[in-house]
């Protein structure tokens, strides 16, 4: 069970996180009789499928929102497949996390054009300004910070996605303007 200042946390059908006034939810989904049923049905419905590895851990993202550590194990000894299988899959593909996201996404590319132009000084604005950086989800779960590959607006280099949408030329002193779009809105 996770809990965080006092407030807990739980997914929303996209797989983000909402801030929620219980006084206990778990993050831990293998913990969640909810989720766990989910994530049985899941394997039980591919576990016979030849190859199916992927699509399954695929259904996970989408369904749970991540795929943790011990959920990669849960699901290696669930079809009698080496973890390292598992794990092979889910760090080889950027689609897949191993961490809850927060309600928004903010990806910084650092594909070469945007690294050359300008990317890791962004990664150090966004923490300057929010306090975390790549990998991190500030602490009542609005916002997850990520790194990302080319995203194919290099010519817009540096880009920024949030959430879904493309901000392109993006420099340290615009990106405050751009941040507090997902930072400042009432929360869930
Ligand atoms: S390198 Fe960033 S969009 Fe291509």
């Amino acid at each position: 069970m996770i809990k965080s200042h006092g407030l807990n946390h739980i997914l929303n059908s996209e797989g983000n996180m909402e801030t929620t006034t219980k006084n206990t939810i778990l993050l831990n989904p293998l913990e969640n009789p909810e989720s766990k049923a989910t994530i049985d049905a899941i394997l039980e419905k591919y576990q016979e499928v030849p190859g199916s590895t992927m699509v399954i851990l695929n259904e996970l993202q989408n369904k749970i929102g991540f795929v943790s550590e011990d959920l990669q194990q849960y699901v290696a000894d669930y079809l009698h497949i080496p973890v390292s299988k598992v794990h092979g899959v889910i760090s080889f593909y950027s689609f897949f996390t191993t961490k809850p996201r927060g309600k928004h996404t903010i990806k910084v590319c650092l594909g070469t054009a945007c690294y050359v132009g300008g990317a890791p000084q962004l990664i150090e604005k966004i923490r300057q300004l929010i306090g975390i950086g790549p990998g991190e989800t500030n602490d009542d779960w609005t916002v997850t910070v990520e790194e990302c590959r080319c995203v194919g607006a290099c010519s817009q280099a540096p880009v920024v996605v949030i959430d879904d949408e493309i901000h392109g030329r993006v420099k340290p002193s615009t990106i405050a303007k751009l941040l507090r779009s997902v930072t400042t809105e009432p929360k869930a």
